[in-house]
């Protein structure tokens, strides 16, 4: 793994809901694979409706579900194979051994990982964390980037941003 010399991030301001999904449209349009993604924040601050939004973006036209009581949902794509995870009610990060992620690892694997935390120290590094916060009845979005993967899409967020 290439590992960027420093921590590069990008914060926005409030954003309502419409504004969250248009980066998240964005960050469709850049996409790489295979991609780590930490999805971290508190209940309801809006993980799930990122990743919908990316996976709309994608093309994926069906449900995409809250991965709470399933842990994960999987999205087969041309380009990309998205699995989205959620580790909210896993008990220990033991447990992460029977959901198999490591199995799911694919140079097309795109893996959004809500409540990573969790899952420590059992999870793979992230290529980049989005940290979702409150800010009144919107929300803000940080994103670090740690590996070189990210370089392209950081500079597209970047001007989305701005
Ligand atoms: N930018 C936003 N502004 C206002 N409301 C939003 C925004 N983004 C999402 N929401 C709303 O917040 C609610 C919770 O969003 P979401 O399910 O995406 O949270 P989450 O971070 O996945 O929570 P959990 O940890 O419980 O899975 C939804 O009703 C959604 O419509
Ligand atoms: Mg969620």
């Amino acid at each position: 793994m290439n590992v960027l010399p420093k921590i590069h991030s990008l914060e926005t301001g409030p954003l309502d809901e419409a504004g969250l999904s248009q980066l998240a449209a964005v960050m469709a349009t850049s996409l790489v694979a295979p991609l780590m993604v930490y999805l971290r924040g508190d209940l309801g601050a809006g993980k799930t409706t990122f990743t919908r939004a990316m996976l709309r973006k994608l093309g994926y036209k069906g449900i995409v579900k809250s991965p709470t009581y399933g842990l994960l949902e999987r999205y087969t794509l041309s380009h990309f194979e998205v699995v989205h995870v959620d580790l909210y009610r896993i008990a220990q990060a033991g447990e992460l051994e029977f959901l198999g992620l490591q199995d799911l690892h694919s140079s097309k694997s795109v893996f959004m990982i809500e409540w990573p935390e969790r899952g420590d120290p059992h999870l793979a590094a992230p290529d980049l964390t989005i940290r979702f916060s409150h800010a009144g009845t919107e929300r803000e979005l940080l994103f670090a980037f740690h590996t070189s993967i990210t370089e392209n899409l950081q500079i597209v967020l970047a001007n989305s941003i701005q």
